[in-house]
Formats: C-alpha cells, sequence, structure tokens
C-alpha cells in the first residue's frame, strides 16, 4: 500500500492508494473513532461492495445504510435531502461519520451532507471509479449540481482519509475507465510532463487493467492534485488550473443534460477544445496538439464536441464559476506540462473553437 499525505493543517489527511484494501479492517476502522456510522451509496455500488463493508463493521459499529439512486441526473437537492431524512429519522448525532462509497457523484454528495449535516460531522471517501480515485475524493470539493448550471452548489470540506482500493476497478465499466484516464491525462497537461510521456507510453496496459501501472497512475496523480490543494485549497489561484477542460466540458455536460455524456468525456473533449485554442494562440506547437489529441483517442475518450452553438457555449460558459465580471476565464496550455488560467485569449479564435465540430 502507498500513502500519499495532504498537508493542510488541522485538516491534513492520509490517501491510501494498494489492492484489497476494502478488507484490511483496522485501516478502515482507524479512521472512524466512534460508533455510528452511515454508509452512503448507490445501487450499483452497493451490489458489489456494501456487503464487504458491512461485514468488517457491523461487529464494533451501529450502521446506517443509505442507497441511493445511481446517476449523475440524481447529483441533486432531492437525492441530498434523501440523505437527511434518513440521517435524522435514524437519530444521527454530531458523532456520526459518513463514508461515501462509490464514484464521484455519491462522493461529491456525501461529503455535502457531510459538510452540512448539524453544521458539519466527519466523513471519510472510499472511491470506488478511477475518476474518483485519482481525482474527486481528494482536495475537498463536495456538492451537487442547479439544473441551470453543474457543481453550482457545494462547500469546501476535507475528508479524514481516502481509500482507493484498486482491486475494485475490476468491476468499473469499460467507459468509465476510460472517464477516469481522461482526469489522469489532465494532471500531465497541467503539470508534469514526464507523467504525460509515461502515459504515452503506458496507455493501452492502463485500458487493460494492469494493477500495477493503475497504481502508479492514482498514486502520480494524487501526488500532483496534493500538491496543488496544498498550495491553494480554496482556489484563489493556482488550483482553477485543476478546471483544464472543464469550462468547455461543463457547458457540454449542462446542454445535453446530466448523465448523457460522462463528466470524463465531456472534459477530455474540452480539453482537446482548449488544446487547439492554445495551438491558434501560438502557445503550443502542431505537433503537441496532435500528441495531446492522439493520447485521448487512444484513452477511447471523444474529442468532438456535440451540437451546441456557439451562443449557447457562450450562454453555459459564463455561469463557470471562474468566469469574473463577465468575463471568461479559461485554462489554457503553454506547452505539454504547463497550464495557465487566462481572459487573454483572442475572442474570434475562441468563438472559432466554438464553432468547430472536426477536432
Ligand atoms: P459516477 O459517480 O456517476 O460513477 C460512474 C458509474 O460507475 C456509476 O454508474 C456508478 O454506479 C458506477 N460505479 C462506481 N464504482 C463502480 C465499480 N467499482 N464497479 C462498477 N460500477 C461502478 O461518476 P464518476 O466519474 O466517478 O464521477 C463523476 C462526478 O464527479 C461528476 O459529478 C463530477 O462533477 C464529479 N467530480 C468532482 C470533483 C471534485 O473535485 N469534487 C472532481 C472531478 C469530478
Ligand atoms: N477537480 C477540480 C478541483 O478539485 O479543484
Amino acid at each position: 500500500m502507498k500513502t500519499i499525505k495532504i498537508n493542510l493543517e488541522k485538516r491534513s489527511y492520509p490517501i491510501y492508494v494498494g489492492e484489497s484494501l476494502l478488507e484490511n479492517q483496522d485501516l478502515i476502522k482507524d479512521h472512524i473513532p466512534n460508533k455510528k456510522v452511515a454508509i452512503i451509496t448507490n445501487k450499483t455500488v452497493a451490489s458489489f461492495y456494501l456487503q464487504k463493508l458491512l461485514d468488517i463493521l457491523s461487529a464494533e459499529k451501529e450502521i446506517i445504510s443509505i442507497v441511493l439512486p445511481d446517476g449523475e441526473a440524481f447529483k441533486n437537492y432531492e437525492t441530498l435531502n434523501l440523505i437527511y431524512d434518513e440521517l435524522l429519522k435514524n437519530k444521527a448525532d454530531r458523532q456520526i461519520s459518513l463514508i461515501a462509497l462509490g464514484g464521484g457523484v455519491v462522493g461529491d454528495i456525501t461529503g455535502f451532507a457531510a459538510a452540512t449535516f448539524m453544521r458539519g460531522v466527519d466523513f471519510i471517501q472510499i472511491p470506488t471509479t478511477l475518476l474518483s480515485q485519482v481525482d474527486s475524493s481528494v482536495g475537498g470539493k463536495t456538492g451537487i449540481n442547479h439544473h441551470l448550471g453543474k457543481n453550482m452548489i457545494g462547500a469546501f470540506y476535507q475528508p479524514k482519509c481516502v481509500i482507493a482500493d484498486i482491486n475494485v476497478l475490476k468491476t468499473l465499466a469499460d467507459k468509465e475507465l476510460s472517464a477516469g484516464l481522461a482526469e489522469v491525462i489532465k494532471y500531465g497537461l497541467i503539470r508534469d510532463a514526464s507523467f504525460f510521456e509515461w502515459l504515452e507510453h503506458n496507455i493501452e496496459g492502463l485500458i487493460r487493467r494492469d494493477p500495477k501501472l493503475l497504481i502508479e497512475a492514482v498514486v502520480r496523480s494524487c501526488q500532483n492534485k496534493a500538491d496543488i490543494v496544498e498550495s491553494d485549497e480554496f482556489e484563489s489561484g493556482i488550483r482553477a488550473i485543476l478546471n483544464l477542460g472543464h469550462t468547455f466540458g461543463h457547458a457540454i455536460e449542462t446542454a445535453s443534460g446530466y448523465g448523457k455524456w460522462l463528466h470524463g468525456e465531456a472534459i477530455a473533449t474540452g480539453m482537446v477544445m482548449a488544446a487547439y485554442l492554445s495551438e491558434q494562440m501560438g502557445w503550443i506547437t502542431e505537433e503537441e496538439n496532435e500528441r495531446i489529441k492522439s493520447l485521448f483517442i487512444r484513452a477511447n475518450l471523444p474529442i468532438n464536441p456535440p451540437e451546441i452553438s456557439v451562443q449557447e457555449f457562450l450562454d453555459l460558459m459564463q455561469l463557470d464559476k471562474k468566469t469574473k465580471e463577465d468575463q471568461i476565464n479559461l485554462v489554457l496550455q503553454q506547452g505539454i506540462g504547463k497550464a495557465i488560467l487566462t481572459s487573454n485569449y483572442d475572442t474570434k479564435k475562441f468563438h472559432n473553437t466554438l464553432k468547430k465540430k472536426d477536432f
């Protein structure tokens, strides 16, 4: 097992990455000090892993299991309310720990429930998708969608630990594995050129789910994310680069209807659009742009957006949390391994990027 520490003073916590961690009773129990526990998961993940967790914990803990419907379309206020209802019906108090057992949807909504239930209770993350292991479970962004915009309601709230068991990725659908690879590739693009090269050599092995390669990819991704979050926990600056491709991608997700495009697919296309605009600006070479596109294609990710008009793209991108005084800020490339947040792009080239359908 590898451990990455995320250093945030009183909010510091470990990220454990390895095989068979869901069977490691002591590891899980060490991070749940009190008797009452609520495991929050969804129908799909429950069918694979809920019983495993109950077997480990039920001798010593009083457990409430809350099984949510599955899907991005349910990352909303109604589902959040279901969690509050179950906690209150079961007389949960401030000593309860929540366990998020699932992908990014379960992790984000459970984290937000933990941040807000009785003004804050402990929670731990047991991410079960590649995307949630490398990104959403780490760094404390929690929240839900609003029908007018993705992740619009939320809080920064750090978990007590993250337990990433690589074995659970065996049951993940191929499309979901690829969606996770989009966030992995993101770290190479924004700040780690040697990781990008490593991915160019190992992408097919990752798609084959070679456990050693998956562990290395998760560890290197989490290390990159930990470094960024440690230097800018509340996103007043550098953390924004973690949003490479997201301003385009969130617009694709919202315009298509939540759940039609997987989050990882939408941001992969968004990163390809950002790379194209960066090339048009002369900030990356044509060869670098081709390398970026080719890695996403090899990871079985889409690179072309759906039919969205320029105006609709602009309206949705305006809602982005990085927008300041109506100016859309974008994360763009300045070479492979370097990204910046900027409003200093050429508006005509930006609109041409939104118009382009074949990248
Ligand atoms: P998801 O949570 O919807 O999971 C994808 C699918 O895989 C679901 O159907 C789920 O039931 C299933 N699943 C989960 N684990 C499984 C397993 N081990 N075996 C079989 N099936 C499994 O999607 P996701 O890609 O994990 O997360 C996307 C969400 O994460 C989006 O809402 C996005 O906004 C959010 N996100 C948040 C952050 C953050 O910093 N908080 C970062 C990136 C993404
Ligand atoms: N996934 C973006 C962030 O954590 O900031």
